[in-house]
């Protein structure tokens, strides 16, 4: 129990940490040259946020969430994701101060009571981003088009994005009723959870997973044919916004997202080869989340990927970078004497922003050898009674294996410039 953590959970380890540092570095950048700025919220917060911000009926909030009183009897939630986090950051810290659209971003430990397997943690890694304050489509436009580009520019192109429009508060009610009259004779049919659904929220019946129903929901009605004018104009600017720019998609009338929060826009970007988990992005527009919390109405559009689903596919794809080397130097120090002017050569290095290695076990020069050779290291210093006796030290440059003597009082400069080189 000591040495084993809980289900659902993941030690990232020091040989795989570059590769979360790659694809966070990727996003970094893409996120500057679109124009979002980052933000971190707690991991925490009072559960009543995401019971009115994620909706009561969704799967997340009624199984998933992990909830507690603190100390103090306040209900307080794990992060199941950062949506609703960002709003309330937004509105406390009115982020809206200067009228102009605020685009944020957030990476970081989004935590849910989901079943684990390949591709699905208790504790899981998300990039998001969430564009508030615009209702030109435009926006949802961009807000695809750099998901597209995280996914493109790490050299996923096999993935196909999805988009559909839920509609709003005006359409969706009307949509909702022909949904109830297609499902009503089926209903004894349905699965328990769908029964269920059924009254609160028929639209998610045609995201279930179960086999019946999705063979129930065929020929169900489009959400797409129902839609009031505001929302069937709004999406079909999105599509010719997408087109201009070049990012193609596929229009998909059942896809409706497993949160409540979505109005018009909706989109998911999968990747067939990760099964059950191959919606590695997903997202949409919220025009009403920003008012349910409090605020303003206020429009809105994001999206979140899991990080561990990106790894997941890069892997598959054989697409992750390899470790780089990060030793510069490795000393070597032979016998008692050499051990203290090693030790203070390893710190001039490190002053001089060289990374430096030593062995501090008094190993042979055999292991210390070996040592040097599986730290990666660009050159390796000897140091022992012959070398100290002429005030010299051999260095080895461990790419040709030539040896040269080199002064003690020019060593370090040398050693800057060569490794430098
Ligand atoms: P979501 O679809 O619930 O949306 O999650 C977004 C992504 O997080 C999924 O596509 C998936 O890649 C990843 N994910 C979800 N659950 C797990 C899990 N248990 N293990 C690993 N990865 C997981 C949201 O969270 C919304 N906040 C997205 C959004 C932002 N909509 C508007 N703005």
């Amino acid at each position: 129990m000591l040495t084993t953590i809980p289900r659902g959970t993941k030690d990232i380890l020091p040989g795989t940490v570059h590769e979360w540092r790659y694809l966070e570095e990727k996003i970094r950048r893409l996120c500057t040259v679109f124009g979002f700025e980052e933000i971190r919220t707690p991991m925490f917060e009072h559960t009543e946020l995401f019971l009115r911000g994620i909706g009561e009926t969704t799967d997340v909030v009624e199984k998933e969430m992990y909830t507690f009183s603190d100390r103090s009897g306040r209900s307080i939630t794990l992060r199941p994701e950062n949506t609703a986090s960002a709003v309330r950051a937004y509105l406390q810290n009115k982020l809206y101060a200067d009228g102009n659209i605020t685009k944020l971003f957030y990476i970081g430990s989004m935590f849910r009571y989901d079943k684990p397997q390949a591709g699905r943690y208790r504790e899981f890694h998300q990039f998001g981003v969430e564009a508030i304050g615009e209702q030109n489509p435009l926006i949802d436009a961009e807000v695809i088009k750099l998901g597209a580009s995280l996914l493109n520019q790490i050299g996923l192109n096999d993935i196909k994005l999805k988009i559909n429009s839920v509609g709003c508060p005006k359409c969706r009610p009307v949509y909702r009723k022909k949904l109830q009259a297609f499902f009503k004779d089926k209903f004894d049919e349905l699965c328990e959870d769908c029964q269920s659904r059924f009254n609160r929220n028929p639209l998610r019946i045609l995201d279930c997973k179960n086999p019946h129903c999705r063979e129930l929901s065929i020929g169900a009605p489009a959400i797409t044919d129902s839609l009031c004018d505001e929302c069937s104009e709004h999406f079909a600017q999105l599509q010719r916004h997408l087109t201009a720019i070049g990012v193609e998609y596929a229009l998909d009338p059942r896809l409706v997202r497993g949160l409540d929060y979505y109005t018009k826009t909706a989109f998911e970007f999968k990747y067939t080869p990760l099964g059950a988990q191959s919606a590695v992005l997903g997202g949409g527009r919220y025009d009403g989340l920003i008012e349910e919390c409090g605020g303003a109405p206020t429009p809105a559009v994001g999206f979140a990927t899991g990080l561990e689903r990106i790894l997941l596919a890069l892997e598959t794809q054989h697409l992750l970078p390899a470790q780089k080397n990060t030793c510069d130097v490795f000393i070597v120090a032979m016998g008692e004497n050499a051990t203290q002017p090693a030790f203070k050569l390893l710190h001039q290095l490190r002053d001089s922003n060289i990374a430096a290695s030593m062995d501090y076990a008094g190993r042979s020069m055999k292991s210390q050898m070996k040592q040097a050779n599986k730290s990666g290291a660009k050159y390796t210093v000897i140091i022992g009674d012959d070398e100290l006796s002429k005030n010299i030290a051999s260095v080895r440059n461990m790419k040709d294996s030539e040896q040269m003597e080199i002064p003690f009082d020019t060593l370090i400069d040398k050693l800057i410039f060569e490794v430098n080189k």
